[in-house]
């Protein structure tokens, strides 16, 4: 841990040293002034039970987060190990992610993508700025199984083979 390549106030390897923490990946989807919008996460997690709240964190930076700030509610689409090409559907730029995905409109009208093996919706709780992301925390109001499966895991830069 003395090592000066570690250190912490260097993004970049800050970012390396935690690609050693293997995430869950999720994609978060909402409406838009009537628009599907939607990316992916990895610093999705649960809080509390009772109430229950989970949360996630989005860079200050994302276009994305422009959008999702004016929803009331979001979805939480957990994603299965082979919905590698949701992942990257939802993290790249492009003006229509949802283009070729199967989705249905969940309780509030968010997208539930048809492939995703649970679906949370959430109404917004509480949002707060920390360093350079938004944490979003959101109660849970409905869930959906829809196809429990082995997760998709995020690990060192790709996806670890389960
Ligand atoms: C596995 C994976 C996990 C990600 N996790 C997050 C995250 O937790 N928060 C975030 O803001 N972006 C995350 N991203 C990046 C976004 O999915 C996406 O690239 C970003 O929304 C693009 O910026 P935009 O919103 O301006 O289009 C992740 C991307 C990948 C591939």
């Amino acid at each position: 841990m003395t090592d000066e390549s570690a250190d912490p106030t260097n993004p970049a390897n800050l970012r390396h040293v935690l690609s050693h923490v293997p995430t869950s990946v999720v994609v978060v989807t909402a409406m838009a002034r009537g628009v599907p919008v939607g990316l992916t996460v990895g610093s999705f997690s649960s809080v509390s039970l009772d109430p229950p709240l989970v949360n996630f964190f989005i860079d200050l930076k994302s276009r994305t987060w422009l959008k999702l700030n004016e929803a009331n509610t979001f979805t939480v689409n957990v994603l299965g190990k082979d919905h590698e090409h949701l992942c990257r559907a939802f993290s790249r730029p492009s003006a229509d992610r949802f283009e070729g995905i199967e989705w249905s409109p969940s309780p509030s009208g968010n997208p539930v993508l048809r492939e995703a093996s649970v679906a949370l919706e959430c109404s917004r709780y509480k949002i707060e700025i920390l360093g350079d992301h938004v944490q979003v925390v959101g109660r849970v109001r409905a869930m959906q199984a829809q196809a429990p499966d082995l997760p998709l895991v995020f690990y060192r830069g790709a996806f670890l083979k389960l």
